[in-house]
Order: structure tokens, then sequence, then C-alpha cells
């Protein structure tokens, strides 16, 4: 099936999965957002908490629910196989609970995809050999269809069905590989009431945009004249000079009561929306800027760990020993990025998470920087000496149940652009965001520590900056990475080695029996 298949579950659930790996990669499967309380084994990130799920072999994840509900998603998490393995988790309140919001007569989960007419493993490999951008995407897909407005498949466009009057819940999840995404129904508002599984308190607006990973869940209204109206998605592209997919996916908004155009002989066009243009910052700020939760919400106070994280792209100058086929990227250099100068390299005979457990010497090390080695203006003209992060399998220590608050920094290095940095393993508070550099005299007052949105995956604006906190209260090995993939082939991750607390009920579970081994 493409997409995958829907999970559709009840907060509380526990979900045994079974996956039996039926192509020929080596595969794993996140569930994208689920906390996996005390079972990071079920977490999925290749060589982070598993290993691959080799071609003919199986792997069943088990975890439990708990406190979330709204729309999650899962997807591969090997390589770029998720640009077409992946499907959504919808997580509706436990029985005898509500929404906190009246509810809808109809509801449809709308995943945003990026298209490639070639294999996307070919991309990504063509990229590693040269050094070289990959290929942008050749199309945005809207539940596995581009729509109408490509050249191809207008016969097997989406059609989302709505009746007059009725409320339809639509839960709309970034799938995309490595493009933030505009999302816009025509002539219809939206009310925003939750995103990364988490409500939040609702605002309407008539456009949203997600990173790769984030959800958003908006209500709309058949309050529209009895017609066809599109839906349609296509790139914010915040990187100025980068090139990009600028083409527009779409799907249709059908009333139930609209005549059949087929019937009368006459093809009526859906109404068209506009969108925001490619590069439009102030839509994106406007949009992020009012996610508050529903209610005031327990933001840690105290902090134990203050961090500073740069997150960018660099260029390696070519290696003596590769030719120059080898560095296509600008001026013969080869593609990088980092977070604190570090460049991160999977391990591949053993997952962090393993070598944790089992205390396998020399597969990580726990030095991963709490802040930017050197300081420099990050988001100024930075100095070509400073492009070259150096590569490492760090990790960063947290005691458990420490209180974190990270700054995440944007660079200008090579490019500035807006970031998705996702956590695994925690939702974490959105207290704050800006342009330039952080500045603690300054930027210290505009935090949100009263109504803060919880999320999975913070957008950090374009040559900004984001400040989130979190209670380390789950143990294991949580990668954190920008969730545009081609980012995180270059290096842009690290991960969080959260140690045990005190007791069985604060400490990581045994590993399972077919947990798969290297
Ligand atoms: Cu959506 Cu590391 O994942």
């Amino acid at each position: 099936m493409f997409p995958g298949p829907t999970l559709e579950i009840n907060n509380g659930d526990t979900l045994v999965v079974k996956v039996t790996n039926k192509a020929r990669y080596n595969v794993t499967i996140h569930w994208h957002g689920v906390r996996q309380m005390r079972t990071a084994w079920a977490d999925g990130p290749e060589f982070v908490t598993q290993c691959p799920i080799r071609p003919g072999a199986s792997y069943t994840y088990r975890f439990t629910i708990q406190g979330q509900e709204g729309t999650l998603w899962w997807h591969a998490h090997s390589s770029w196989l998720r640009a077409t393995v992946y499907g959504a988790l919808i997580i509706h309140p436990r029985e005898g609970s509500s929404y906190p919001f009246p509810k809808p007569n109809r509801e449809t989960p709308v995943l945003l995809g990026e298209w490639w007419d070639a294999n996307p493993i070919d991309v990504v490999r063509q990229a590693t050999r040269t050094g070289a951008a990959p290929n942008v995407s050749d199309a945005y897909t809207i539940n596995g269809q581009p729509g109408d407005l490509y050249n191809c498949s207008s016969k097997d466009t989406v059609i989302v069905p709505i009746d007059s009057g009725e409320t339809h819940l639509i839960r709309v999840i970034n799938s995309g590989l490595n493009q933030p995404l505009f999302f816009t129904i025509a002539n219809h508002s939206f009310t925003v009431v939750g995103a990364d599984a988490s409500y939040i308190k609702p605002f309407t607006t008539s456009v949203i945009m997600l990173g790769p990973g984030q959800t958003t869940d908006v209500l709309i209204k058949g309050d529209q004249a009895p017609a066809r109206y599109y839906m349609a998605a296509r790139a914010y592209a915040s990187a100025p000079t980068a090139p990009f997919d600028n083409t527009t996916t779409t799907a249709i908004l059908e009333y139930k009561s609209v005549p059949c155009p087929a019937k009368k002989g006459q093809a009526i066009r859906p109404v068209m929306p506009s969108l925001p243009a490619y590069n439009d910052t102030n839509t994106v700020t406007a949009f992020t800027t009012k996610f508050r939760s529903p209610q005031k919400v327990e933001v840690p106070t105290e902090i134990d760990e203050n961090l500073y994280f740069t997150v960018g792209l660099g260029l390696n100058n070519c290696p003596k020993n590769f030719n120059s086929n080898q560095c296509q990227g600008p001026n013969g250099t080869r593609f990088t990025a980092s977070m604190n100068n570090v460049s991160f390299v999977l391990p591949s005979n053993f997952s962090l998470l393993q070598a944790h457990h089992q205390g396998i010497p020399g597969v990580f090390t726990t030095d991963f920087p709490a802040n930017p080695p050197l300081k420099f203006d990050y988001t100024g003209n930075v100095s070509r000496s400073l492009w070259q992060p150096a590569p490492g399998t760090k990790v960063y220590n947290l005691k458990y149940g420490s209180r974190v608050q990270i700054v995440v920094q944007g660079t200008s290095i090579f490019t500035v652009e807006n970031h998705p940095i996702h956590l695994h393993g925690y939702d974490f508070y959105i207290i704050a965001e800006g342009f330039g550099n952080f500045n603690p005299r300054t930027d210290t007052s505009k935090f949100n520590l009263v109504d803060p949105p919880l999320r999975n995956t913070v957008s950090v604006p374009v040559a900004g900056w984001a400040v989130i906190r979190f209670v380390a209260d789950n143990p294991g090995v949580w990668l954190m990475h920008c969730h545009l993939d081609v980012h995180i082939t270059w290096g842009l991750a690290m991960a969080f080695l959260v140690e045990n607390g005190v007791g069985e009920l604060e400490s990581l579970q045994a590993p399972p029996l077919d947990l798969p081994q290297c």
C-alpha cells in the first residue's frame, strides 16, 4: 500500500506490530512521536535503538501509548526508505473520553509526500558518491497521488468528501523527505486544534506550514457553496539560493451535493486556492507563533542542563585520496552538516542502545559538547575556516529526571535554512523562537513559561533560533536530528543517553528476544 496502512488506536492502547521485511534493503520502522516510555527498543532508528531488520527477517515492535492524543505517523528509519514507507498513526481519546472540541462529523488523514521518478536509494547514493546535493523530488503527493496539476495521474486525484454543514477533522502530516510544505484549501479556513499528538488552543488560519515530521490537526466547516475545492501543498523554501521542487500537489474537497460534472458532460475545474510565495517566512512566523497549549502547563523552571546547540550545513574540502568526481559540491567540496560542529556518524556493528545497555566499549563517546566549541556570529558572515565540522559518534549524557533547556541555533554556514529538529522519545515545550543569534540577556524575557505548545519537532526559524525544554524522564538513547533526510545523511544529528532512575519504573526494560542483531 502507498501510503502504508493507517493505524487507528486509543490513548492507553498497547501495540504489537510484527514487521516483516519483504524488501531488498535493510529496514527499521520508527513510530514518530510515540514517547516509548521505557521501551526505547521499539523506537526504531537504525543503529540507534536497533540493528536493521534484514531482508526476509522480522521484528515485533511492542509499546504502549500513554497520554498522547491526536495524529502521529510511522515511517522507515533507514537511509531514505521513508520516501515510500510511511503511514498515519491516529490516536483517539480513551473510550469514554472525548476531544476538547465538538466531535467532528468526519475525519481524514492527509499525508503529504515527496516523490522521485527514481529509486530514492539511488538518489541518496549518487549524492553520497558525488558529495553534491541530491536531486530534488519530481512531485509532491497527497495520500499517494500528485493530483491534477501534474501531467500524469489526474484520473486518480484524491477526493475528500464533505457535506454542507459538516465539521471535518483533517489530520495533516508532512511525510515528505526534505521539504517543509505550505498547505491550504480553497475558500475554507482552518481551526487548528492539535499538532504532534498534543492539543493546542484553537486558532484560525487560512494556511498552515509543516516541516517534515510535523503533524497538524485542523477543523474545516462545510460552509461554502456545494462545489469542488482544491486542497493544495507546495514548498516553503527558506534557503535563498538552494534548488527545490517548485511543483504543487492537489486533492479535491468535494461537497456530496455537488452535481456530478461527468453526468452533466462538463468538467468543472475545482476552485484553486492561492498559496504563499515559496519564501514567505512572514506567513510561517505568523503561523508558528500562534501556537499555545490549551491551558497553563508545567514547564520546568529550574534548569539542570542548559544546552546550546548550533545546527547547520558545512562543506568539507576534497579529501586527498578522492578524485574530483567525488567532490562535486560547491567549489570542489563535499556537503556535510553538524550540530555543535560534530557531524554525526552512525555506528555499524551495534546500535547505540545495545552498546550502552551491554556496556560495549568503542561504539560511541559521551563527549558531545554542551555548547558550540567555538563562539562565533552564527547567523552572520561566518569565516570559511569554520565550515568543516569533525565527524564523530558522540552522545550527551543526561541524569534521569534532569530538567533540560536547549537553545537550538541555526547557522548561516553555506546557507541559512529552516530546520525541523526532531527529538525521539520526548515531547518538549517550545518556549520561544526568534531570528538572528539567541541573546540570553534580551531573549529570556520572551520565554513563554505559561502555555507554550508541546511538540516533538520544532521548525527552527531560518537564520534564527528556538528554545525548548523537557524533563529527561525516559531512559534510553534518543536521537535528535533534522528531519530533512538530506541533512541527516550529512550528519545533522546527535543522541542523548538518558540514564536509568531509581527502581524498575524508572529503568529501561530488558531488550526483546527478537531484537535484530547486526
Ligand atoms: Cu520521524 Cu528520527 O524520525
